[in-house]
């Protein structure tokens, strides 16, 4: 991501772009360096003469300057690259439904659209447009399908609409824009405030004697990336977390377990004040039938050794359950995306990250992973290798998407 303070203001044609005359000065006294983009449409609303005098830039309206001089001895810079990884966020506002439906279907058409493409910093965008036209159902799914992939929205609002009807369709306030844009731009978003979120982590372990125990390669890092996700975005967080090195994330209640069954009752404890449940600790599959007292000698090992399994934490919470999501997590190292699919539809949950360990740059005690999201309304999303931070806030957004078409429906 840029450390610039470059921010693109993308203007689409809606009446509201006026507005965003206004919201040009506000980004600038927020300190921020401001690029236009207009669409040909919005020439028609807001001309480019107003805006570069303001921003003091050339405002970009086409994806080739006919007018630019080449010369062929310099690097030629190719604007849309160029601007998308210098640029620390974009704005679209006011955003038509048109635009939506090419940011959301990846056409690149114009300036504007391929720069979205080739941008990965924030993009916030705030929509304009006749109430039937928010309303409409193709619109309604291309707004879920950017907000799947990270895009911040700031819906529009209620009111008077320019045909003279009232509606939910007016642009966002501009204070709003601003502030959640800086927020989304700072990664300082308070979008799960409503939120109690409990996340489980790192392994369990089963103990054979008072030395020796059973347990797997789980780090935590996964876990405690989404608490520490959760807990910035807002949520009351619980972490219940098996044995790690990891340092407790900051502001999260925190409760340290050691086997399947600890993790089971203390899950269980915290479940019914949650709202959102994200298992992603690996818990033990097996537990020794009866622990031994002693340390068992190395002859009589094999002999003292039977497995019997732990408890099934979901199958008790799935029991309990009333309005939480559930999200689970499955680790597996061949046909991980049959036996992840299985696993949402025979638990029960609503959502379920598939890690195939096996593939590079995913798996345990990594900073990366390499995940594919699926929810029980048939979304998926693959994500490549990417940081468990970053995975963490996917994994958030695809809540917040999931738990807004839920609600919808
Ligand atoms: C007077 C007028 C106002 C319009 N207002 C809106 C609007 O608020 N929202 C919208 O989605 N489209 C609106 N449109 C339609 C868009 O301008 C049209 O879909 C155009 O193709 C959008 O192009 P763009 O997305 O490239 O800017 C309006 C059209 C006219 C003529």
């Amino acid at each position: 991501m840029s450390n610039s303070n470059l921010i693109v203001l993308g203007i689409t044609g809606c009446i509201a772009a006026y507005k965003s005359v206004e919201l040009l000065r506000l980004l600038q006294k927020s300190g921020f360096e401001v690029q236009v983009v207009l669409t040909e449409h919005a020439k028609e609303f807001v001309t480019p003469l107003t805006l570069a005098s303001l921003s003091q830039k050339s405002v970009i309206t086409k994806m080739f300057d006919s007018d630019k001089q080449i010369n062929c001895k310099e690097t030629i810079k190719i604007d849309h690259i160029d601007i998308a990884q210098n640029a620390t966020g974009l704005i679209i506002a006011p955003a038509t439904a048109n635009c939506l439906a090419k940011l959301a279907n990846g056409i690149a058409d114009d300036f504007l659209s391929t720069l979205f493409l080739a941008s990965s910093a924030p993009t916030i965008i705030a929509p304009a447009m006749n109430v039937q036209m928010w309303n409409n159902s193709i619109v309604q799914e291309n707004v879920s399908k950017l907000r799947s992939v990270g895009v911040k929205f700031i819906d529009p609002e209620e009111g008077y609409l320019a045909e003279g009807i009232e509606g939910q369709g007016r642009m966002a306030n501009l204070e709003t824009i601003l502030d959640t844009s800086v927020k989304a731009i700072n990664g300082d978003i308070q979008d799960l405030t409503e939120e109690t979120i409990l996340v489980t982590a790192g392994p369990t372990c089963e103990d054979l004697d008072p030395v020796r125990f059973l347990t797997n390669r789980s780090s935590g890092k996964m876990g405690y990336a989404i608490a520490t996700a959760a807990q910035e975005r807002g949520a009351k967080t619980i972490l219940v977390s098996g044995p790690t090195n990891l340092p407790t994330p900051p502001k999260v209640s925190f409760f340290q377990v050691r086997s399947a069954e600890e993790m089971g009752c203390t899950v269980l404890q915290h479940f019914p004040d949650s709202t959102i449940l994200i298992k992603a600790a690996a818990v033990g599959d097996f537990k020794l039938e009866e622990i031994a007292k002693q340390k068992i000698k190395k002859k009589k090992f094999s002999h003292n050794i039977t497995l019997v399994p732990t408890i099934d934490i979901l199958s008790e919470l799935i029991k309990h359950k009333e309005q939480q999501i559930l999200v689970g997590f499955a680790a597996e190292t061949e046909k991980a995306h049959k036996i992840g699919l299985q696993k949402m539809h025979d638990k029960g949950l609503d959502m379920i990250v598939i890690n195939d360990v096996t593939q590079q740059g995913a798996g345990f005690d990594l900073d990366t992973n390499v995940v594919t999201i699926i929810s029980k309304n048939g979304k998926e999303l693959s994500i490549g290798r990417s940081s468990k931070a970053k995975i963490a806030h996917t994994i958030l957004d695809q809540i917040i998407t999931f738990k807004a078409e839920t609600c919808k429906n």
